[in-house]
């Protein structure tokens, strides 16, 4: 029997699907190297072609998937807390034929005035998936700011979930964004924590299916981030348009100021404002107040957060984390810090959303959800071959002689941080590594790099020796290696094992040979504002493009420049 989760969604596309006994995933953005990508039918058609389902109209039983309906206005109910059941286990399908006209002449839908330059273009758009890119750029911002658009992407993924109602054999129901972000941690955890930056629309946090609102009008740390990085013209302009990399920008920052009694008080609105009065790019440098305000901002809304954890949860018994926010490595770190046994997946983010669809299929039907060599699981494009050792040896003498290099190996990792098979590497004990990286990357200057260790070392260098997927910020232990050393004394670090990453192991293994240290400075295999690669064309092509990369590694055969 095959089943099918889906996530089309309005950013990070991705599908999971179960066959005969095995499970397989794809994120469209490793595909198109277009960075929270949103995928077309093709692209879903082909995806499944090449797992061997040549026929998904005939062969699937049942999709479950979580389009955000909530942003199409259709519900009435926000649907969470005492109604949970009721709207996650609903199918909308019914209710959206009847409410979403057939062609898009019209100017209205759901009594809402459309905000986009041509309904024509748009149309066409949808007609032609491959097109959708230039309007996910064109509308993303109406999501954040505004509640009189509707994003045109709806429209894809209506069309989608249409065509697979109307023609497919399949079952299609629609699940809550966040009882699936639950379900993606494939464990049966009693506690559970979903905290995103938007989620369908909805800025809540989920506590053990409770809802909260995280800072006043339900903002929680993800959204507050989101404006203060745009008034700040952080990233290109893709990114700004998309915002979702917006948290992950401003909280480097944090470190930098101080936590200040006047700010304590800025919330919401309030806050906002505050935050659109901002400075932009270098010029956060020079403003004290600024980097206090954001400081305080960053501390204010984790210590609310903290204390709805307490509240919530029982410490003696582990808490599945997941939803967006669940990226951020100073709160996480905070948590374990106070010993809650939170356990977060590497896809966390809405990459894990089909996952969770899957699981909910598997509980329904009683199959397990396993991905083969997890968390290396992507549908992305293998090397030629797989690395030798003499690769990995000549690899660690250039890492050793302070040469910068890209590395593609096997299947990249699920989740949006490299562990060692999409990475760019160097040696952590450069001084001025963090600069030279930061020009391959065109990062901002204050974001600190991670590094990887041999896990049995790990106790000699970080405070945390056990951290498979890079999800804390704990403290170096160790002066010796600057590059990777964040101003707060404290590194984002993934420990590495031989059973997890071989290869990767048996690199950190040689480079400690040669230098005596177990450890690489560890950042992801893309430049900045596009996808982590892929294929190995876009991997090539990053090399060409950075020239201060000295080195390309695919499989074993090496690029030197
Ligand atoms: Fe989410």
């Amino acid at each position: 029997m095959v089943f099918l989760g889906l996530h089309i969604g309005i950013h990070d596309t991705n599908i999971s699907l179960y066959k005969d006994g095995k499970c397989y995933y794809a994120k469209y953005e490793r595909h198109s190297g277009i960075k929270h990508g949103v995928g077309d039918f093709t692209w879903l058609l082909d995806t499944l072609k090449s797992w061997g389902v040549d026929e998904p109209h005939k062969q699937i039983k049942h999709i479950i998937h979580c389009t955000a309906f909530f942003e199409a206005g259709l519900q009435t109910d926000n649907g969470y807390g005492e109604d949970i059941k009721r709207y996650t286990e609903a199918s909308m399908i019914d209710k959206l034929k009847k409410e979403i006209p057939d062609t898009s002449s019209t100017e209205t839908i759901f009594g809402r005035h459309i905000s986009f330059n041509s309904m024509s273009e748009v149309s066409e758009i949808i007609l032609n998936g491959s097109q959708i890119t230039s309007t996910q750029t064109n509308f993303s911002t109406h999501n954040i700011f505004s509640n009189n658009a509707i994003d045109p992407l709806l429209w894809l993924n209506y069309k989608i979930i249409k065509e697979m109602t109307n023609n497919w054999n399949a079952k299609v129901d629609n699940v809550d964004h966040h009882k699936l972000h639950t379900y993606s941690t494939l464990r049966d955890y009693e506690q559970q924590a979903v905290m995103d930056g938007k989620g369908s629309g909805s800025r809540y946090a989920l506590f053990n299916d409770k809802v909260f609102e995280i800072g006043k009008d339900g903002w929680p740390l993800g959204s507050y981030l989101i404006p203060i990085g745009i008034r700040m013209g952080l990233g290109t302009d893709s990114e700004i348009n998309n915002s979702l990399d917006m948290p992950g920008k401003v909280m480097g920052l944090q470190s930098y100021g101080s936590v200040v009694e006047k700010y304590k008080h800025l919330q919401g609105v309030e806050l906002l404002n505050y935050a659109l009065s901002g400075y932009k790019g270098d010029a956060v440098f020079e403003n004290k107040d600024w980097l206090d305000f954001v400081a305080t901002t960053h501390d204010t809304i984790v210590n609310e957060t903290m204390q709805t954890f307490r509240d919530s949860f029982n410490k003696d018994k582990p808490i599945s984390y997941t939803g967006g926010v669940a990226l951020n490595v100073v709160l996480n770190q905070k948590l374990k810090e106070e010993n809650f046994d939170i356990k977060i997946p590497p896809h966390c983010g809405d990459e894990g959303l089909s996952i969770g669809a899957l699981a909910y299929l598997g509980k329904m039907y009683d199959f397990e959800v396993k991905f083969d060599n997890y968390p290396f699981c992507q549908s992305d494009e293998l090397p030629w071959d797989e690395v030798c050792s003499n690769t990995i040896k000549t690899t660690a003498e250039a890492l050793a002689q302070g040469k910068t290099v890209a590395w593609y190996q096997g299947h990249g990792e699920i989740g949006p941080r490299a562990l060692g098979n999409r990475s760019i590497l160097m040696d952590p004990t450069i001084k001025n590594g963090k600069q030279k990286i930061n020009e391959v990357k065109k990062r901002e200057p204050w974001r600190p790099f991670g590094a990887s260790v041999k896990q049995d070392q790990a106790h000699r260098f970080f405070e945390m020796t056990d951290s498979p997927f890079m999800m804390y910020n704990t403290k170096v232990k160790y002066s010796g290696i600057p590059a990777v050393t964040h101003r707060d004394g404290t590194c984002r670090h993934n420990t590495v094992t031989p059973e997890m990453n071989p290869a990767y192991y048996e690199l950190l293994d040689e480079f400690e040979k040669l230098t005596g240290l177990p450890m690489l400075l560890n950042t992801s295999l893309n430049v900045q504002g596009e996808a982590i690669c892929g294929t190995r064309d876009q991997a090539v092509k990053v090399f060409n493009t950075a020239k201060q990369l000295d080195q390309l590694v695919i499989g074993s055969k090496t690029w030197r420049r």
